[in-house]
C-alpha cells in the first residue's frame, strides 16, 4: 500500500507547466456501476476560480472518459514518474470503449472521496466538477487556432474542477 501525504494547494510547489505539458496526466472517473475509465491529457491548468483552487481540464466529445466525468461530476488527475511514459502513451491512444485498458496496463485503482485514482501515481488531485461548457465556434477570436486544433469541429468541453485534496507519495 502506498503511503500518501496530503498537501494544500499552497504547499504544492511543482511546475504546472512541466507536470501537465511535459509529464502529462491521467483524467479518471467512475460511473455508478463501479466501472472506471481514464485518458491521458496534456492540456489544462491549475489555478484559482471563485476563490477556490481549481483544475481546468478539456475533453473532446468522442472520449469515452467524458461519459464517466459527466455521469459522476467527479474526476481525479494523476501524475506519474518517467517510468510510466509508455503507459501514458497507451492511455492516450487506446479507448476504454475497445478494451479495459486499466487492466491491460496493470494499474491499481484506489478511491478517495468516491473518486478513483491510481496507486502507481506520484501525485493525485481529487476534484469535483463545478462547471462544464463546450467551446463554441464563435468564441474563438483566433481563427488559426480554431482551424488548426479543430479541423473536425470536435470542440473540447472545458471543465473547471474544484481541487478537494492533493496527495503526494511519500518517498
Ligand atoms: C499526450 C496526450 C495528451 C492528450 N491530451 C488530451 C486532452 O487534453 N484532451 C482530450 O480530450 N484528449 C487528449 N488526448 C487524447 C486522449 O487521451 C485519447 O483520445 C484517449 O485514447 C481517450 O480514451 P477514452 O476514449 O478511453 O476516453 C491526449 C492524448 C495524448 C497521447
Amino acid at each position: 500500500m502506498a503511503q500518501w501525504k496530503e498537501v494544500t494547494p499552497n504547499q504544492w510547489e511543482e511546475s504546472v507547466f512541466r507536470r501537465i505539458s511535459k509529464d502529462w496526466m491521467l483524467v479518471t472517473a467512475e460511473k455508478e456501476d463501479g466501472s472506471v475509465n481514464t485518458m491521458t491529457a496534456s492540456w489544462g491548468g491549475l489555478g484559482i476560480m471563485w476563490n477556490k483552487p481549481v483544475a481546468f481540464v478539456v475533453i473532446r466529445p468522442q472520449r469515452y472518459t467524458k461519459e464517466f466525468v459527466d455521469a459522476s461530476g467527479r474526476l481525479s488527475l494523476t501524475f506519474f514518474g518517467e517510468e510510466y511514459r509508455k503507459m501514458l502513451g497507451y492511455m492516450g491512444t487506446v479507448s476504454g470503449r475497445d478494451e479495459d485498458k486499466i487492466a491491460v496496463q496493470g494499474l491499481t485503482v484506489a478511491h478517495e472521496r468516491q473518486t478513483p485514482y491510481f496507486e502507481e501515481a506520484d501525485t493525485v488531485m481529487i476534484t469535483r466538477v463545478l462547471f462544464a461548457q463546450p467551446y463554441q465556434e464563435e468564441s474563438f477570436l483566433d481563427a488559426e487556432v480554431r482551424e488548426k486544433m479543430y479541423p473536425s469541429k470536435d470542440y473540447h468541453t472545458l471543465y473547471i474542477c474544484e481541487i478537494e485534496k492533493i496527495l503526494v507519495k511519500e518517498q
